[in-house]
């Protein structure tokens, strides 16, 4: 059965002064009425045949994600907690292990909490199709068509066709640098890794164990000695800090020699930073988002988000990123929102 994985661990520093370690972005109302978070776990409940789905979160955020699973009324497939962030491919490897201790046959959706997709209907197809991949034993990934060299993705190169659902991984290179990503867009025949994938979850506990063998032993470790309380499993805390901090791109994808890939065109988003908040926002004639008290004279392209109680004027000004809150505001020119974790680093480093 497929058990959906919804991965909700991330800090989303590059949403800064919106998103904040105690509510991160995948938890804010970004684009719609509901969270990241929250459109996630709908999307996932909503797939034929899917069980209720589990989310692994941070144990700092545990009354948020129980109050906003309420908030939608969907079943929780539990909760697991994690008392240290190790990335994503231990992450994973905890909801492997506690989709297979009720379902040895579990298949995952692993979903990141921060993306947005428009069209549905092409997500279930391609589910689907990866269902079928991931019963012959291959780990899938969802490529999607790239339009510019962007670095902080993955890169798929496909390889032979495997059937009418999807292709062998030839080579899966995680956030290859900018000459590098170049290079691909005009060799062709690569795909941006969405950071979404379906597989067998005994498949991949095995390929864990084979490419990295530390952060197995840990998970499974930590989920062994774990406590539970409701929808709520922590994890045990010396255990999973021991184990090595990857991402299952690095850990797995680029190694294991099981990799697929199945093509989506769904109107993918990942939400990572205010540019790309903007890109995806509904914008004005002139190509501006405002949000909140905003009043604009000739301004151009910009995302201006006053907080509650102040109003925000801009003149004159183009291709400008402002968002005020009660303690912080940022003004950043669009195309160096990048560089926000700059921003964050610095005031972590100030204590
Ligand atoms: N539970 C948990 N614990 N979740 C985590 C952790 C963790 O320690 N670290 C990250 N996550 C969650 C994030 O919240 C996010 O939803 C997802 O896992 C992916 O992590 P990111 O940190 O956002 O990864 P990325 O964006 O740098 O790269 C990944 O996504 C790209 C597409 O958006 C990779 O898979 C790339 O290959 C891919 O192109
Ligand atoms: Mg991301």
């Amino acid at each position: 059965m497929l058990h959906p994985v919804v991965l909700s661990g991330g800090s989303g520093t590059r949403l800064w002064p919106l998103s904040r370690k105690n509510q991160p972005k995948q938890f804010l109302a970004l684009v719609g009425e509901r969270s990241l978070y929250q459109e996630t776990v709908l999307r996932a409940a909503a797939l034929p045949d899917a069980q209720a789905p589990i989310t692994v979160c941070s144990d700092d955020h545990r009354f948020m994600v129980g109050e906003q699973l309420q908030a939608i009324s969907v079943d929780s497939g539990g909760i697991l907690l994690e008392p240290a962030p190790r990335n994503t491919a231990p992450a994973i490897a905890l909801a492997a292990l506690h989709a297979v201790a009720r379902d040895a046959d579990a298949t995952l959706l692993v979903m990141p909490a921060d993306h947005l997709i428009e069209d549905e209907a092409a997500f279930r197809d391609a589910v689907a199709k990866a269902k079928v991949l991931a019963h012959e034993g291959w780990l899938v990934a969802f490529g999607i068509e790239p339009d510019y060299p962007e670095t902080g993705y993955g890169y798929i190169r496909r390889g032979a066709a495997l059937g009418e659902a999807g292709y062998r991984i030839d080579r899966f290179v995680e956030k290859p640098d900018l000459a590098t990503a170049e290079g691909y867009l005009a060799e062709g025949g690569y795909a941006w890794n969405s950071g979404m994938f379906l597989f067998s979850a005994a498949r991949y506990l095995e390929e864990l164990g084979r490419h990295a063998p530390g952060i197995l032993a840990a998970a499974r470790e930590a989920y062994a000695r774990a406590s539970s309380d409701l929808d709520f499993t922590r994890v045990d805390e010396a255990a999973f800090k021991a184990s090595p901090s990857d991402s299952i791109d690095y850990a797995v994808m680029e190694k294991t020699d099981r990799a697929a890939v199945v093509p989506v065109s769904c109107g993918w988003s990942d939400i990572g930073s205010w540019s790309s908040l903007w890109s995806v926002a509904e914008r004005d004639a002139n190509g501006n988002r405002h949000e909140g008290d905003v009043i604009s004279v000739d301004t151009k392209d910009s995302l201006v988000r006053a907080s509650e109680r102040r109003l925000v004027a801009t003149i004159g000004v183009e291709d400008l990123v402002i968002v005020d809150t009660p303690d912080a505001t940022l003004v950043a020119r669009k195309d160096r929102v990048q560089d926000v974790k700059a921003v964050v680093d610095a005031l972590n480093a100030a204590g």
